[in-house]
């Protein structure tokens, strides 16, 4: 029986792996190996990245990789993707190539506004909070100074504070809530610090308020919104359905007739919908992770923008329309280029090089791009030959190593399956044919 540990934070790297084989691995030393053959060689490198989280015993590697001749506003991008999932990177570039003839891409930021809330209980009558806030908003804005100086001399800093009352919804609910510019910063920790500061003066305020002799309100919690509906970029590319031409044998009119409908389909229809977005996200994600970005707040961010009228839609909408196919999309991204992991990862440091250290907003463009292109190829794909001809031609490499083929056999393999889609079963039964050749 394994039994707790304590103190395991405490322990050097190695005693942590050797705990680990101990413990789970049955003494197993090869599975402590396998930890230990991902760190790296380069000490100070490795001192790095151990530094980023806590009871680190080993890196996890995920491809960083690059899909060229983006054209984005008449700029040509090579864009830094980093997916473990193959095919993303190969759909991506050959998005990029496709409308690299037709225009490229444009792209233009809408919004750059986020915002966080200061959440309060309050069981008195709402008129008592509202001439609080009143009484108080000048003074809470004013306890904010020294936070926010070095952000207003970039250009940022909070842009609104209002009470909103939430009581509709929840008994004694209240919010304050606050919008902010944060420039090139992503500015999670400027918007929380910022928003605590505020909770601090409400309630230093709140306990010598007269009205609230009799019920003091309460802070719950004060924290950033990850949902940006205000933080927006939009993205398009269009060309006469004439200069679409053959695709997959298909016309370039049926194309942009299909194209269109499989795009209304993941509008109305929220199963497919969902798919539709994590295409989406595949090019989305990859350049937030590539970048140092958090990809889990732009996950959370986009779904809740999907679903901002209470069905789950597609992100992307396409038509055609005067003889133009156009395809676009909206994606609420709050990225930064400055900052956090952005300016702490080396490869995220060569990432922002590559796209020429762009302003947080360049980097929105970006990213959207790469989402528009990612869920271009995939409907591409899927209303001509069907995902599954191009993806396991990409995939053959992870399914021949999975089924044990040497480095020969995989090349008369790979040759083989070159114009067949392949199965493990099917795989399977030629690797054997091969070996009892
Ligand atoms: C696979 O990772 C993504 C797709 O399923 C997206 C889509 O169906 O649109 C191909």
């Amino acid at each position: 029986m394994i039994t707790p540990i304590t103190g395991f934070s405490k322990l050097s790297k190695q005693e942590k792996v050797d705990w680990l084989v101990a413990t789970y691995f049955n003494g197993n030393i090869s599975s402590g190996l396998v930890l230990e053959q991902y760190w790296s060689k380069y000490e100070q490198l490795q001192d790095l990245h151990d530094g980023f989280s806590e009871n680190t015993v080993s890196n996890y590697y995920v491809p960083f990789g690059i899909a060229p001749n983006f054209l984005i506003n008449d700029t040509l991008y090579a864009i830094p993707m980093a997916v473990e999932e193959s095919s993303v990177v190969a759909a991506a570039s050959k998005a990029a190539k496709f409308w690299l003839d037709r225009g490229g891409f444009k792209a233009t930021v809408l919004g750059t506004l986020k915002s966080g809330q200061v959440h309060i209980t309050y069981a008195g009558a709402s008129e008592v909070m509202v001439d609080f806030f009143a009484f108080a908003k000048a003074e809470l804005l004013q306890s904010l100074d020294s936070i926010n100086a070095s952000m207003e001399k970039r250009g940022g800093g909070i842009q609104s504070l209002e009470l909103v009352d939430k009581t509709s919804a929840m008994a004694g609910y209240y919010q304050l809530h606050a919008t902010f510019e944060t420039r090139d910063a992503m500015g999670a920790n400027f918007i929380n610090t910022t928003l605590e500061q505020l909770a601090t003066t409400f309630r230093s305020l709140a306990q010598n308020y007269p009205g609230f002799e009799n019920t003091q309100p309460e802070v719950v919690m004060s924290i950033l919104s990850n949902y940006v509906p205000d933080c927006t970029v939009h993205v398009q590319v269009s060309c006469p359905v004439d200069e679409i031409g053959t695709i997959n044998g298909v016309s370039g009119a049926d194309f942009a007739r299909k194209f269109v409908q499989a795009i209304q389909i993941a509008t109305v229809e929220p199963y497919r919908a969902v798919t539709h977005n994590k295409g989406i996200m595949n090019g989305i994600d990859a350049v937030v992770l590539a970048t140092g970005n958090d990809f889990r707040a732009v996950e959370a961010g986009v779904h809740a923008y999907a679903a901002r009228d209470g069905q789950y839609r597609s992100l992307t909408q396409a038509r055609v329309e005067d003889g133009d196919f156009v395809f676009e999309a909206t994606f609420p991204l709050a990225l930064g280029t400055v900052g956090g992991m952005t300016s702490l990862h080396p490869l995220s440091k060569i990432a922002m090089e590559l796209l020429g250290n762009p302003t947080a907003a360049d980097l929105m463009k970006i990213t959207a791009v790469a989402g528009l292109a990612q869920n271009f190829a995939a409907i591409h794909s899927l209303v001509t030959t069907g995902i599954q001809a191009g993806h396991m031609k990409m995939h053959i490499n992870n399914m021949l190593e999975q089924i044990g083929a040497n480095p020969t056999e995989k090349e008369a393999l790979k040759k083989e399956f070159a114009n067949k889609t392949p199965s493990f079963a099917s795989l399977k039964e030629s690797l054997a044919a091969q070996r009892n050749k």
